[in-house]
């Protein structure tokens, strides 16, 4: 009776064939990457030393005295990066000059574009959605979506100019720079299986295993960012700025930033941003 639905074994293995590499390909760059990765002894022994100095860092509130830094909420997203099941959501601590840059562009790019470039594969760059209806989403970039009007300043009204609120790259709040691999967003949120079993693992793991699960997950990883530049000059750059939705006027604006122009002058350990050399 049922027979219009049966599916000749050969017409399957078939079918199966022309999937199955899809289905392999479908896990996200990172994990892949993580599963694969080789640890030698030494990451082995470098990764105990800091699983054993690591420390939850729990932030209080509530002071009896007020914080002079400290924003009244938490921002966060309903998506939430894998890479928060451990740190905090502005990570960054030990480089005293370019802490708070990096935790800023932690706002609006994924961990994973920073940390995660592997040299062996291309990837490419979206808007993707960590926040709002479409959380998970890829978001068209604001460009396209036709909301800015923009005019050039006129050089009388520069100063003016210089404190009008400026058009975000970013489509919408919460939404990050993501690297795409075959259309596949490369990184994991905390929700997906992985993460969730690295997490469970984590939490009832010895220090020895901690150490192992630190190195793994971090052996695909670079240890720092891109350098500003490779973001914001104009040759071989990370990112297309076009692409992601920056105006001719925007572009600019990230090219020409005062800010990285003092990183790029800038090295040794003891140079202070002071006004004055920013002005130079
Ligand atoms: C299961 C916990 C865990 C997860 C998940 C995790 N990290 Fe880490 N990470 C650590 C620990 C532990 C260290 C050692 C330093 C410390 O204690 O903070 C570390 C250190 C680092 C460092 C410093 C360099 C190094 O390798 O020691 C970077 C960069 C980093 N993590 C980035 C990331 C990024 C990006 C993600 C997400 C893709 C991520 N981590 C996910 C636990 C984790
Ligand atoms: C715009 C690039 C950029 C993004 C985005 C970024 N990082 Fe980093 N990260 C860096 C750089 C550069 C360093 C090297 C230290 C520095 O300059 O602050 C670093 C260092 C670190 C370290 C070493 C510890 C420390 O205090 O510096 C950790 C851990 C880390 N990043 C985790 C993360 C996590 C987790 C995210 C996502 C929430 C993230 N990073 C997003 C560029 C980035
Ligand atoms: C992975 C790419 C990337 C890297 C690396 C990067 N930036 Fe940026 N940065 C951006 C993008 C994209 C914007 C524009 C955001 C916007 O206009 O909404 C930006 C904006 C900025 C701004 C302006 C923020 C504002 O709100 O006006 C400053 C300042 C800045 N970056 C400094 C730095 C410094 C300093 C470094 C290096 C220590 C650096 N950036 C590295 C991508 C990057």
């Amino acid at each position: 009776m049922n027979k219009q639905y049966k599916i000749h074994p050969v017409f399957m293995i078939i079918l199966l064939l022309i999937f199955m590499p899809y289905s392999a390909m479908a896990k996200p760059l990172y994990q892949l990457h993580v599963e694969q990765a080789e640890i030698s002894d030494q990451d082995l022994k470098k990764s105990l030393k800091q699983v054993k100095k690591h420390k939850k860092i729990k932030i209080i509130d509530n002071l009896p005295v007020p914080p002079f830094h400290k924003r009244t909420t938490q921002q966060t997203t309903q998506k939430q990066p894998f890479c928060l099941t451990c740190h905090l959501a502005l990570p960054h601590r030990n480089d005293e000059r370019s802490r708070t840059f990096m935790n800023m562009h932690s706002r609006y790019i994924a961990c994973e574009t920073c940390h995660f470039r592997p040299e062996t594969v291309t990837m490419t760059h979206r808007w993707l959605a960590y926040d709002g209806i479409d959380a998970g989403n890829v978001l068209s970039p604001r460009r396209t979506l036709g909301n800015i009007v923009e005019k050039p300043p006129e050089t009388e009204q520069k100063h003016k100019a210089q404190f009008k609120k400026q058009v975000p790259l970013a489509p919408q709040p919460g939404a990050r720079i993501s690297p795409f691999y075959e259309n596949i967003p490369v990184l994991l949120f905390k929700e997906t299986p992985f993460a969730q079993k690295i997490k469970m693992e984590w939490k009832d793991a010895s220090e020895n295993q901690r150490a192992d699960i630190k190195a793994r997950l971090h052996a695909p990883l670079k240890k720092k960012g891109p350098a500003c530049n490779k973001c914001h000059g104009k040759n071989k750059t990370l990112l297309d700025l076009k692409t992601l939705g920056a105006t001719p006027a925007q572009l600019k604006i990230i090219q020409s930033n005062t800010i990285v122009r003092f990183f790029e002058r800038f090295k040794k350990k003891d140079d202070r941003i002071r006004i004055n050399k920013l002005l130079q």
